[in-house]
């Protein structure tokens, strides 16, 4: 008994937080090899964020013209800026294409090509021949509904295998034992109100990113990230958590994901002069250029007076021109958004879109085995014993500056079962039950008994729209010192007003006002770290781009950086070097260039 608590104790093996794509895949994975496996979701597992996830799965299959891993890899180091380590890109892009077989082996639905192949189309920055040819058929895709179809899949694989799965249950931080080795988590049932300490010998942080932190995002209202906040509370650091990706093509005014598929289907942009604007700054690529350059030259467009509507603030994204066959076949999903959430028949007007934040290549550091770095002086490869994190969740790094569309989905399955491998080689099944009498039980209990009973006077939706609106406009898709600087002292002054944050509810059942307020505390920890990391980058770099430093600067920069929270706010920052070296030499490094589409 913990303060007026009764704690339930479980014990298993492995323990993974979360049940997107990379957590049911590390579960998975897991599971079928015979280990005691626990499963914890804060919402049903086919909710969870994955299920947006729109147009494919990059792995180079060749299904539908030539393409090679090693060209998959020359894109995903380009496409990061040279900021990903190219041991852990070698790892995805090499393992992509088995990734994706054995999906299709578990059930996946795949669009089909007509010779029963699966259905691959082209995706922003993804190119053949190293960059220099034409646009690589390398989405694997289900229509555009990529996510659900693997979601499901993989959950019913994860039944089969006999997972525990609970659902519903809220985890509030990780248990450390005596010699800081991560022991479990402590987790809270929404629907009965009870405490929960999960005892493991490994422990998978599959939380997904923290989009939430920003006013327009793709992101669902669960993607608060609450394992990256939960490792900043047990002192290990985040990694280039300044490098937040904006998509494209968020609808203007609801941020609903339009996807890059579109584009890969046909689709292109034009600015109030009917222009097709793309063409100006990436003359090869165009609307297949990556993200950051899409984004940022969308955000030009309006600056500059080129915007559409009323008030110029928009831009179109056309896809009349598409044969409806095309249409109905590859892109049902987007033709009944565009529908509702713009009022647009896409078949016969352009869809009104804006850059919206869509994914947060930062994360909780990890080697290409997930092992979860907690660097000391000595050794900057140092582990956190009974650590691992997959997903939008960690840093690989295998996005490093920005990501590629596509790159997601292959990075939940390569590094979900890379996680599965990591367990099996440190622990076998049916491990000894540990030992209970664990360091911090009371001090996460007393964290979530403080924040229950509060009693101040300002609402958690309040607060959490300050928080949103900051990072909305002081750390967008340009960003400089003073915007930055304006940014963190009105951070400051909202940090102030959150220890008097109003929790009406005290109940424990199904009391959303407490779960948003958890929530928000872990928002508010990533976006301090996100400010202050944005601050310290003194260079442009994939979607970090500094109106005052304009430039990359491989001779300072080359760096990811690190970054700790103290239990009383304080900030530290530190770098870490690139690994530029691969992994076998199946490939040689691919040196820093300049990168252009
Ligand atoms: O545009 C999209 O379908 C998103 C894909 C991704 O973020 O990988």
């Amino acid at each position: 008994m913990s303060k007026s608590y009764e704690i339930i104790d479980h014990h298993y093996d492995v323990l993974v937080i979360g049940a997107g794509g990379s957590g049911l895949r590390a579960t998975l994975g897991v599971a079928e090899s015979g280990y005691k496996t626990a499963c914890i979701s804060k919402v049903f597992p086919t909710r969870s964020h994955t299920v947006a996830a729109q147009g494919g799965i990059g792995a180079a299959l060749g299904n539908m013209g030539e393409d090679d891993w090693r060209w998959h890899m020359y894109d995903t180091v380009k496409g990061s800026d040279w900021l990903g380590d190219q041991d852990a890109i070698e790892y995805l892009c090499s393992n992509a294409p088995e990734a994706v077989i054995e999906l299709e082996e578990y059930g996946m639905p795949f669009s089909r090509t007509k010779d029963g192949k699966i259905y691959q189309r082209p995706f922003g920055g993804h190119l053949t021949n190293n960059g220099e040819g034409a646009p690589a058929m390398r989405a694997c895709a289900a229509a555009d509904r990529t996510g659900h179809a693997l979601l499901h899949t993989l959950y019913q694989q994860a039944l089969k295998n006999n997972v525990e799965f609970y659902i519903e249950y809220f985890v509030l931080d990780l248990l450390k034992d005596e010699k800081n080795k991560c022991c479990g988590v402590i987790a809270w049932c929404l629907e009965t109100g009870t405490i929960h300490r999960f005892f493991s010998h490994q422990t998978v942080l599959a939380t997904g990113g923290y989009g939430r932190a920003y006013f327009s995002s793709t992101s669902a209202h669960i993607c608060t990230g609450d394992g990256s906040a939960m490792a900043l509370r047990q002192d290990l650091p985040l990694s280039d958590m300044e490098f937040i990706q904006f998509h494209p093509t968020g609808i203007y005014g609801a941020g609903v994901l339009i996807t890059e598929g579109a584009r890969g289907e046909g689709g292109y942009l034009t600015n109030s002069d009917g222009e097709r604007f793309m063409e100006r700054y990436a003359p090869n690529a165009k609307d297949l250029a990556s993200r950051d350059v899409v984004s940022r030259a969308m955000t030009i467009e309006i600056n500059e007076s080129r915007g559409c509507g009323e008030k110029a603030d928009h831009v179109l994204l056309h896809l009349e021109h598409i044969d409806s066959d095309t249409i109905n076949k590859r892109l049902p999903g987007i033709v009944e958004t565009a529908k509702i959430f713009a009022g647009v028949d896409l078949t016969k007007d352009p869809i009104p879109v804006l850059p919206t934040v869509h994914y947060n290549m930062g994360g909780i550091p990890t080697n290409y085995r997930t092992e979860v770095l907690n660097p000391t002086k000595e050794n900057k490869n140092n582990i956190c014993e009974g650590l691992l994190a997959v997903g939008e969740a960690a840093c690989v790094s295998v996005h490093g500056a920005n990501r590629l569309g596509t790159n997601s989905l292959i990075d939940l399955l390569v590094f979900g079962k890379a996680a599965s491998i990591t367990v099996k080689d440190k622990i076998t099944p049916n491990q000894k039950k540990l030992n209970t009498s664990s360091s911090n039980t009371d001090e996460i209990i007393d964290r979530f008994d403080n924040i229950r009973n509060s009693k101040g006077d300002i609402s958690t939706g309040e607060l959490r729209q300050r928080m949103q609106e900051i990072m909305q406009k002081k750390c967008s898709v340009f960003r400089n010192h003073k915007l930055i600087s304006e940014g963190i002292e009105d951070f400051e002054t909202l940090q102030a007003s959150s220890n008097n944050i109003n929790i009406k509810d005290k109940s424990l059942i199904f009391n959303t006002d407490l779960t948003e307020t958890l929530e928000f505390h872990n928002l508010m920890a990533q976006s301090k770290v996100t400010l202050y990391s944005a601050l310290n980058r003194k260079e442009s770099r994939g979607a970090h781009a500094r109106e005052d430093y304009k430039d990359r600067d491989d001779q300072n920069w080359l760096a990811h950086s690190m970054v700790w929270l103290s239990d009383i706010g304080e900030v530290k920052i530190d770098t870490r070097p690139v690994n530029l070296n691969t992994l076998t030499n199946h490939i040689q490094p691919i040196p820093p260039q300049k990168r252009v589409y």
